[in-house]
């Protein structure tokens, strides 16, 4: 979309290069492994879920910043190329673009190093400039890869705009009452849920608890994903979407391909339950090539999916979300 134009869903997060290599195991203290390949890419929760976004055809603005060094300019070149506007992304000149080592096993099995660099540079007034472009938005998707301030900032102004809130509570940590309260939907893993609300999730019924807490402290629908699926909850009823079986290469951005999927289908008018399960496949797709950006699906990805799969392919159980 051209920068300027009145975006679907606005994005605020966190914009990094992802250096991944993947080796015949990850390292222990001290180890030196070979590793076999080596990915250089766009990335960052933000980024992800804006590109992840426009990919599935939405109008997206990425609210962030990167440093002014030559791997900052070219990630917003990357960002410009698949559609989404950097109108609102801030360049420092004084902190170097966000770095994330990644290195994945054989099994998808993955170890993460960030230096946020410009992203925990992000200020208040970066979010009040983009003001106008959430107020008019359908969804805002936000993580937790920038300033507490600046998320809070965000979410207060999109809830005051009737602009619905999606977050990715990622990396984990815990969050402030009145943040919880402004959301409409939260996407926690297990180990983020377990920061959330103390709970551990391990399957369905501990993925439940967790999300009870989060519904009974003011969040308007929870999708809590464990290790055997996806538990969705609202005050109407609960979903449980079973893990699909499909051959993963890497879980890296998984949660973001479902958080990007979840605001489009949203920004579409649809359920949470419908919202969810489409989510669900752009998240399966996400993890069967290495890398988080390298893995976010297109729109033709996920429909032809689904399409294979029919109504009862993505046997879930429905009570009566
Ligand atoms: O969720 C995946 C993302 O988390 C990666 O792109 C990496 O940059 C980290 O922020």
């Amino acid at each position: 979309m051209a920068t300027g134009e009145q975006a679907d869903i606005v994005v605020v997060g966190g914009i990094n290069t992802d250096f991944l290599v993947q080796g015949p195991r990850l390292p222990g203290p001290g180890d030196n492994v070979r590793g076999h390949l080596f990915l250089e890419s766009l990335g960052g929760k933000g980024a992800d879920g804006a590109v992840g976004a426009a990919r599935l055809g939405a109008r997206v603005a990425l609210v962030g910043r990167v440093g002014m060094d030559p791997r900052g300019l070219a990630l917003l070149e990357q960002l410009e190329g698949e559609g989404v506007d950097i109108g609102a992304v801030a360049r420092d000149p004084s902190a170097l673009t966000g770095v994330v080592l990644e290195m994945v096993d054989e099994a998808g099995r993955k170890q993460t190093l960030a230096s946020p660099g410009a992203n925990l540079c992000m200020r208040v007034a970066d979010v009040m400039q983009a003001e106008e472009r959430i107020s008019a938005a359908s969804v805002l998707l936000v993580d937790l890869e920038v300033p507490m301030d600046v998320v809070s900032a965000a979410v207060h102004h999109a809830r005051a705009a009737g602009t619905r809130v999606v977050l990715d509570p990622a990396p984990a940590m815990s969050l402030p009452e009145d943040l919880l309260e402004a959301v409409h939907v939260i996407r926690p893993n297990a180990e983020e849920a377990e920061a959330l609300t103390g709970v551990e999730v391990r399957d369905r019924g501990s993925a439940r608890q967790a999300a009870e807490n989060l519904l009974r402290r003011g969040v308007g629908g929870v999708v809590v994903a464990s290790p055997d699926g996806s538990l969705v909850l609202t005050s109407e009823g609960e979903l449980w979407l079973p893990d699909l079986s499909v051959e993963r290469a890497d879980t890296t951005g998984a949660g973001d391909a479902f958080c990007a999927a979840l605001a489009v289908a949203l920004t579409e008018g649809k359920s949470l339950a419908q919202a969810a399960r489409f989510a669900h496949e752009a998240s399966a797709l996400a993890t069967m090539r290495l890398g988080a950006l390298g893995g976010l699906p297109t729109r033709e990805q996920v429909e032809s999916r689904l399409a294979l799969l029919g109504p009862a392919g993505l046997s879930a159980e429905a009570s009566p979300l």
